[in-house]
């Protein structure tokens, strides 16, 4: 069997699909690889994660990485959503196929973007550092990452 069981249930039956009205910060990203999309918000109070959704273009692995994050995320301080991995999120599914890894990137980057969001929109300063992978052409082109 190429999926895990989790992966498979994640898959068929998502956590915290959809979108939100009134959500305090959006973040939407694509991936590289495959060109899919997705779309996540969250609901932030006294630094916690009450709520999460998220809507995606995506595959079932990313589906399924997705429903897994919001699930990880939910009811955590943001500065713990900050520090989800893709591979951790892979590791609470047992596993995603090799060249499945891509997909689970979608739903880190997208956490991350949205509590981006939730900080600028909220005047809340933060070091631009934290949101970068070091992995974006910008900075390989001016070599001023490794
Ligand atoms: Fe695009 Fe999985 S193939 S997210």
């Amino acid at each position: 069997m190429l999926y895990s069981e989790k992966v498979m249930d994640h898959f068929q039956n998502p956590r915290n699909v959809g979108k939100m009205e009134d959500a305090d910060g959006i973040g939407e990203v694509g991936n590289a690889v495959c060109g899919d999309i997705m779309k996540m918000y969250i609901k932030v109070k006294d630094g916690i994660i009450t709520d999460v959704k998220f809507n995606t273009f995506g595959c079932g692995s990313a589906i399924a990485t997705s429903s897994m994050a919001t699930e990880m995320i939910k009811g955590k301080p943001i500065e713990e959503a900050l520090q989800l991995s893709n591979k951790a999120v892979a590791e609470a599914l047992d596993g995603l196929p090799p060249v499945k890894m891509h997909c689970s990137v979608l739903a880190e980057e997208a956490v991350r973007a949205a509590v981006k969001d939730y900080y600028d929109k909220h005047g809340i300063a933060y070091d631009p550092a934290q949101f970068c992978a070091g992995d974006c052409a910008h900075c390989h082109d001016h070599g001023e990452k490794e």
